[in-house]
């Protein structure tokens, strides 16, 4: 076969996707199959966004646009960023692109030289460390764990940093732990990173309207204002409007980095679906009613599912703060041996092994950095999560 480029030789296909690729494929042979693995709300995307896209095609929008966004929805985005995060930026300063992965790709991309340095708090979302490597530089994993309810310390971000270092990537709500940085932790990070000016921030803020009773969301650039020249703050219409097929990210941050994101993007692909981008503007502009509704619902799975996963002999899981997802320990299950007679090694072993002898797909943590620990999705029904939660009952019950 011939060779393909050496830059793909430094990342992995996503762990995420693959897993999600097994379930699939197992139930196409009649497999009866959860599915806990996915990153996606199970919501539809609402019928006012779906019609503002209809009425595009319509209207005949079906033709490239600017290379970062048509100007209405940069100006939806420029009111969303100064109404929910008091972040004083004009449509100017505003980017769009083909989902918030493809702002991370550009400005990673557009950045980084052999060298440099990008400092990724442990357990991380699994696009970052590899397109960090796609772009040649090197990522530098910061431990947050159980212990420090899976939030960055100010002193191991500090440990985390060198001269080398170009951007620390923060991500609250988190994927894959949901924890939730306070306004306070935030300015305590910032509080180290006003020290080191070199450093840029990438605050990933896809799940901001995922955060649940007694917490409020903030964002590093909101309450550090010092910072705001070099940071970054992204975000974007999968999670938040269900529209994850859709791809609309989108950002603010300096300049020169989205002229440098730009220039990109013309070079790949020109401007994100212009209909989508009619889809954006009206979610952002329009209703935001049903998020109360959705935000209750996966308050509730949230409950269920971690009072469901403590009852668990063997497993311990946060309560989180955000997002959709759970991330238990099972580190005292491990070295077990499954009823079919699967030794279960390691977190990989147990999610494979719970695959394919109970039919329930989630992800082994560690793809997210952080070995001894699944990821559950709880974006699905609530029958569904009964059910995936006896048999992971019944499964762990089982290792001896
Ligand atoms: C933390 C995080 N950031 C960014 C994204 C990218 O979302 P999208 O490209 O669909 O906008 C995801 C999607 O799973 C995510 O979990």
């Amino acid at each position: 076969m011939e060779k393909l480029a050496d830059s793909l030789g430094r990342i992995a296909p996503s762990a995420t996707v693959g897993i999600s690729q097994k379930a699939r494929e197992m139930a196409s042979k009649g497999r009866d199959i959860i599915a806990l693995s996915a990153g996606e709300p199970d919501f539809d995307t609402p019928n006012h966004i779906k019609d503002a896209a209809i009425a595009a095609i319509e209207a005949g929008k079906t033709k490239y646009t600017n290379v970062d966004g048509i100007d209405e929805l940069k100006e939806a985005v420029a009111v969303k960023f100064r109404r929910d995060n008091n972040l004083e930026v004009s449509a100017r300063d505003c980017f769009v692109g083909a989902g918030g992965k493809q702002i991370i790709f550009n400005a990673l991309m557009a950045t980084l030289n052999p060298g440099d340095e990008v400092i990724i708090p442990i357990p991380y979302w699994v696009s970052y460390p590899d397109i960090v490597r796609l772009a040649g530089a090197t990522p530098v994993f910061a431990q947050a764990n159980a212990e420090t309810g899976f939030k960055l310390t100010p002193e191991r971000l500090e440990r985390a940093i060198s001269k080398q270092s170009k951007w620390l990537i923060l991500n609250s709500p988190s994927n894959p732990s949901g924890a939730t940085y306070s306004a306070e932790e935030l300015r305590q990070l910032g509080a180290v990173l006003e020290r080191y000016p070199h450093v840029h921030i990438l605050s990933d803020d896809i799940y901001e309207q995922l955060v649940y009773t007694g917490n409020d969301f903030a964002t590093i650039g909101q309450v550090c204002p010092a910072l705001a020249g070099r940071t970054l703050t992204l975000n974007g219409v999968s999670k938040s409007h269900s529209m994850t097929g859709w791809r609309v990210g989108y950002c603010t941050g300096p300049k020169h980095i989205l002229s440098g994101m730009a220039k990109l993007q013309s070079q790949s692909t020109t401007n994100p679906c212009s209909i989508s981008q009619w889809a954006a503007v009206e979610a952002l502009n329009g209703s935001q009613q049903f998020l109360g509704y959705w935000r209750e619902v996966f308050e509730q799975r949230r409950d269920m599912v971690v009072a469901e996963l403590n009852n668990i002999k063997g497993i311990e899981c946060l309560t989180p703060d955000g997002a959709f997802y759970v991330f238990p320990s099972i580190r005292r299950l491990l070295d077990k041996t499954s009823r079919n007679g699967q030794h279960i090694a390691t977190d990989e072993d147990f999610v494979m092994a719970l695959l394919e002898e109970t039919g329930v797909a989630l992800v082994h943590g560690s793809a997210f950095g952080l070995p001894g620990h699944f990821r559950l999705s709880y974006a699905a029904s609530n029958d569904a999560l009964e059910k995936a939660l006896v048999r992971i009952g019944e499964f762990c019950d089982g290792l001896g």
